[in-house]
């Protein structure tokens, strides 16, 4: 985010070391990930132990890969506290799990609709293992103009466009913190024998209290991966997948998870994993919403109502500055956040916040000039026209033109305007005077479009 700026200098001849001595120092406020902020919720016992909790597969310890005592014992807790039938730790991050989805899928011979705006790591395993899939359109929300998750009937739609579809993935919550009516969704595709994944990477906590949404397994979903790292406490990389009989076949889910992950299993990160997991957080919840609601109240800006209130959206479309501008000003004032666009600052907050945390910011945004009302352009929802197949386009030669001369061209990248954050070209799909019209305007507003380089697309050489 932006540029580096330290408060404190130290200089080392260790790069990585030299950065984290320093924002170390800097004891910043954190609205970020991971969920622990910077520590604080890391218990004493982890903190004085690290090396020796560092082991690997050690005598009287379990083996990851035939788990039978303590990894099997753990899961086990998991799995009744969560409700699901098995989970497995993921040791690389929800990414690992997603990937093992779209190997199972290929190797099932399936079918799956994704939405447009899945992480990049849904596309990456179906281009890995030839994963045949299908694109769902996503609506902006009216009011804030953020990506929507998925809706029952935007899938029904799609599931009458495309055939043959016998998997869908979901990603709820949205980064932005908004959740799809899974029951309604997994009810309706069961009945289709359709299989429901959800990538919950961003609502772990959700088991903690019910003012938060329900959790995607507990509302009838076969398979939920979720990153613990993002808002737990929890070190970078840890997650987990969960996962229903039913209509999956775990045991060879679970075989593909394996051998995706390293012989070398990190028992810290699982250690963590178990105590966020089966800890209650209860009351401590209870008292972030409390301080939630009283910066909401008191924040100068508008607060987007989210259905996971932990996540907090504010809409700085009336600021004087532009969201990135703004963030830039926090990072100078020690306060960083997890992402700003043109018109939004999004917020992650944890148990690990306190009062005068939300103060401090408070007193930052308060000092802020409005300004005139930064517009967002509708998001189009164009049909998007696949000439090659995404997964052949990716590996195919490309060359850069610049954007006037490409229509009628086949995109070589992915263009994402922020915000929404909906990818509008994807590999393989052809680029129209309607596109090169939007990013022409959404560039000229000043809004970030991601994959360009200043003027000039990606096109594949034919
Ligand atoms: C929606 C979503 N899914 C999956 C991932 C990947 O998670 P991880 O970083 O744990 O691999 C992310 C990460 O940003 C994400 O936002």
């Amino acid at each position: 985010m932006g540029y580096v700026y330290f408060m404190k200098k130290i200089k080392s001849n260790y790069p990585i070391n030299n950065y984290l001595n320093n924002h170390a120092l800097n004891k910043a406020v954190s609205f970020h990930m991971p969920g622990h902020m910077n520590g604080k919720g890391i218990l004493s016992k982890y903190k004085k132990n690290m090396g020796s909790y560092d082991i690997t597969e050690i005598v009287g310890a379990d083996n990851f890969h035939e788990a039978s005592g303590i990894i099997k014992e753990s899961l086990q807790k998991i799995s009744t506290k969560i409700h699901c039938d098995q989970s497995l730790y993921l040791l690389n991050g929800t990414t690992s799990g997603i990937l093992a989805l779209m190997k199972y899928v290929s190797l099932k011979k399936g079918k799956i609709l994704i939405p447009r705006d899945a992480h990049q790591s849904v596309i990456n395993g179906c281009i890995l293992f030839n994963t045949e899939v299908v694109f769902s359109n996503i609506e902006t929300h009216k009011k804030y103009g953020i990506p929507n998750p998925l809706s029952l009937l935007q899938i029904k739609h799609s599931l009458q466009k495309h055939h043959n579809i016998s998997y869908v993935l979901i990603t709820s919550p949205t980064y932005y913190g908004f959740v799809s009516d899974i029951k309604r969704i997994s009810e309706y595709l069961h009945e289709k024998g359709i299989v429901l994944f959800v990538d919950q990477a961003h609502g772990s906590h959700f088991i903690h209290n019910e003012h938060l949404p329900e959790s995607a397994i507990r509302q009838g979903t076969d398979v939920v991966v979720e990153s613990l790292h993002k808002t737990q406490n929890c070190l970078t990389q840890s997650a987990i997948i969960h996962g229903n009989n039913k209509m999956v076949d775990l045991a060879l889910l679970m075989d593909i998870v394996k051998s995706l992950t390293t012989t070398s299993p990190s028992y810290l990160l699982m250690s963590l994993m178990e105590q966020a997991l089966l800890s209650n957080y209860h009351k401590a919840y209870n008292k972030l919403f409390k301080t939630i609601n009283f910066f909401i109240k008191n924040c100068p800006f508008p607060v987007c109502e989210t259905d996971d209130i932990t996540r907090i959206i504010i809409d700085v479309s009336k600021a004087k500055l532009t969201g990135n501008e703004i963030a830039d000003l926090l990072h100078k004032k020690n306060i960083d956040i997890e992402m700003a666009s043109l018109t939004h600052l999004v917020l992650i907050t944890t148990p690990n916040h306190r009062k005068k945390d939300f103060v401090l910011l408070l007193n930052q945004l308060n000092n802020l000039e409005k300004g005139k009302n930064k517009a967002i352009l509708a998001y189009p929802t164009f049909e998007p026209v696949q000439v090659i197949d995404i997964k052949k386009a990716k590996i195919m030669p490309t060359k850069t033109i610049q954007l006037n001369k490409a229509i009628g061209k086949i995109c070589g990248t992915i263009i994402v305007p922020y915000p929404p954050g909906i990818p509008l070209l994807y590999y393989g799909e052809e680029i129209s005077q309607l596109h090169i019209d939007y990013i022409t305007l959404i560039l000229r507003s000043g809004q970030a479009v991601m994959g360009l380089d200043s003027n000039y697309i990606k096109i594949i050489e034919v």
